[in-house]
């Protein structure tokens, strides 16, 4: 370790039994089901549900003890749940890093709940805010700029605090009074958020924050369906104003179909600041590109043009079961307007809850939850453990499988790239079969060979497929089995047809 001396770590006191039993969960091989692949197989998903049918619905009247537990667990319960390993291209899914499985494992061991700072009793918040700093560095941001900050149970929340802050900011007192006074005293009629191809949890956060779904406005360009239509964006910036309704532009940093980032974040920053709009931006992925800006990676120019302009945000979503590799479930909030995050979130009239002012607030006064998980300290041990050089290769490696997979898929005779160019990959590639039926079964096709996992999307009304790389453990050549694996499939279909 570089800086840090023997002495600083003295062994005295050392919880023996503690060390040693999480030196047993220390480098443990990777997760595997009997089916070798990243699904289980039909058989053993249909044996777990009979197996919790046979315990019931009912709490049993005598509890059948922990020799049975262990048994469903494992031999029922987990050889039927997908194995997010790095054939897993699903969603974004992220893989577990081996100093954050370790952290977690010590989280529920000693079950820690940082929900109040005990300055003198628990060293805990003080933990999740190294963190959160160390998030902030990872991701370039001046900590001094980001006051606001806490950890989450991932970017939904992440989405729900942001929207529920910037409903402070446009209509102050809508957490005491309520939305509809607040609303009228700001001289508001309603709130809308100005976005393009937002993650489906934006309509989510609306809904619970009290704007309602339909509140989220399409202001995509037509011919980069993931980027801001800036004419368009500013027309209704402007109506908005005129009509007495409030608005929050949502950016995607990057977009879940196609990885890909809003442009001229400076530009809409400008049009927030003159129309009086909060500006949020979703990078529960996507963020993560700018740790390569200034690095040695190839794609650091890259990197540092599409992540320009998130230090401009008012808030910012990320994840941390993502990218990060943490386990679930985990994601950050940061905002620049701490004094809103505490308006909304303050846990109101329990004295017994209060502590001294302190330079790191209770987390149970900035967030959703009062009792939490210690989910920071996975991001802690994961950042200190691999800085930023491994996230930097980890990074590095996604991005590199991204653009390899994506220019095989731009010359092959049956697929069609979705991306501008396999150059503009990053973390996602978005494709499709160039034969309408195929396209149409070709997710289920893939998955059927159990060898890596994809997700289903529709892009320009049709069906695609999407390759989410998110896990630190894989192979260099990793996209080489997914090229071997779509080759394959087409080749089949080819010979069914004939
Ligand atoms: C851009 C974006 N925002 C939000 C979410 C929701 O994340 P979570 O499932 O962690 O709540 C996702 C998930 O894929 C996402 O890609």
């Amino acid at each position: 370790m570089e800086s840090c001396t023997a002495a600083q770590f003295s062994t005295e006191g050392t919880n023996v039994q503690f060390a040693s039993i999480l030196e047993k969960c220390r480098e443990l091989p990777p997760f595997r089901l009997p089916s070798g692949g990243p699904i289980p197989r039909p058989e053993d998903v249909t044996h777990a549900r009979d197996a919790l049918k046979a315990v019931g619905k009912k709490v049993p009247e005598q509890g059948k003890g922990e020799d049975f537990v262990f048994n469903l667990l494992t031999n029922c319960i987990f050889r039927a749940v997908h194995n997010h390993s790095s054939d897993y291209y699903g969603f974004v899914v992220g893989g577990v890093t081996n100093a954050a499985r370790l952290a977690d494992f010590a989280v529920s061991y000693a079950d820690v709940n940082p929900s109040v700072h005990f300055p003198t009793e628990s060293i805990a918040t003080e933990v999740e805010d190294y963190a959160l700093m160390m998030l902030l560095d990872l991701l370039q941001l001046e900590e001094s700029q980001w006051p606001g900050r806490t950890v989450t149970t991932g970017a939904t929340a992440s989405n729900i605090l942001a929207l529920a802050c910037a409903r402070e900011y446009l209509a102050s007192g809508a957490g005491q009074i309520g939305i509809a006074k607040a609303l009228a005293n700001a001289g508001l009629q309603d709130i809308q958020i100005l976005s393009c191809k937002s993650h489906s949890s934006l309509g989510k956060a609306a809904s619970v924050v009290g704007f309602g779904r339909s509140s989220v406005m399409e202001l995509s360009d037509k011919k980069k369906l993931w980027d801001f239509d800036l004419v368009k964006l500013e027309a209704q910036l402007v109506g908005n104003k005129t009509n007495g309704i409030g608005s929050i532009v949502a950016v995607n940093f990057g977009e879940v179909n196609t990885g890909l980032y809003t442009s001229r974040v400076p530009e809409i920053r400008q049009l927030c600041d003159k129309y009086g709009a909060w500006l949020h931006i979703d990078g529960a992925f996507g963020a993560y590109v700018r740790a390569l800006r200034g690095s040695s990676s190839k794609f650091a120019a890259d990197a540092s043009k599409v992540t320009e302009g998130l230090e401009l945000a008012d808030s910012i979503t990320g994840d941390g079961h993502k990218t990060l590799n943490v386990p679930y479930d985990c994601g950050f909030y940061f905002t620049k307007h701490p004094e809103i995050m505490s308006e909304v979130f303050q846990n109101p009239g329990a004295a017994y809850l209060s502590t001294s002012a302190d330079s790191v607030p209770s987390p149970l006064n900035i967030g959703l939850e009062n009792s939490r998980r210690f989910r920071a300290l996975a991001v802690y041990a994961t950042l200190v453990s691999y800085g930023k050089e491994q996230y930097c290769e980890f990074l590095d490696k996604m991005i590199h499988f991204s653009r390899q997979l994506s220019s095989w898929v731009a010359a092959s005779p049956d697929y069609e790239l979705l991306l501008e160019r396999p150059e503009s990959a990053y973390t996602v590639v978005l494709l499709r079969a160039k034969d309408e039926e195929l396209n149409r079964q070709l997710k289920e096709r893939v998955n059927s060979k159990n060898e890596v996992y994809v997700t289903g999307t529709q892009w320009e009304g049709r069906p695609a497929m999407r390759v989410a790389p998110c896990n630190w453990n894989m192979e260099k050549t990793a996209y080489l089995k997914v090229q071997i694996v779509l080759e394959n499939v087409a080749n089949e279909w080819r010979e069914s047809r004939c």
